[in-house]
């Protein structure tokens, strides 16, 4: 069975409180429990994290590289800079999928850069938290194929 594993960088841990007419009104528990049933149905296994430190991120990255099929990153506000994390995503060989719920494109300039992307199978932006769901059915398909 595939192992996927999704990790959400900063402030999202306050998923629900956090500018909920943005972000909505689900929280990061809500969304984990529906991922894990949702990777149920998908015949994979997920396993959430989140951090808001930036190294933290990275070891995950590493380690998920040496035991996982794939990931799930949404990185928060480290998308637009963290040149860190765009270079752990690159020294791992697994396919790394960023997902950003909100429409990052409609929103503040400095949200349209994103230094991980380039690095990244593809992103998945704007569908809130069923952008998650479609990550990991993209990765489970891929690795079927
Ligand atoms: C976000 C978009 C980022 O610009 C922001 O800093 C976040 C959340 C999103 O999921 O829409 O923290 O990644």
């Amino acid at each position: 069975m595939k192992k996927i594993v999704v990790l959400n960088g900063p402030n999202l841990n306050r998923l629900g409180l956090r500018e909920p007419h943005i972000y909505g009104h689900e929280t990061l528990k809500d969304v984990e429990t529906k991922l894990e049933h949702f990777a149920e149905t998908q015949g994979c296994i997920v396993q959430c994290k989140q951090s808001n430190h930036e190294g933290q991120i990275i070891d995950w990255l590493h380690e998920a590289g040496e035991q996982a099929d794939g990931v799930v990153l949404n990185p928060g506000a480290f998308t637009h800079y963290s040149y860190a994390i765009r270079d752990a995503i690159a020294s791992i060989s697994i396919p790394v999928i960023e997902v950003h719920l909100s429409n990052v494109h409609a929103r503040e300039s400095f949200r349209h850069t994103s230094v991980t992307a380039p690095v990244t199978k593809g992103q998945i932006i704007g569908f809130g938290t069923l952008g998650y769901q479609l990550a990991i059915a993209a990765l489970v398909e891929g690795e079927t194929k």
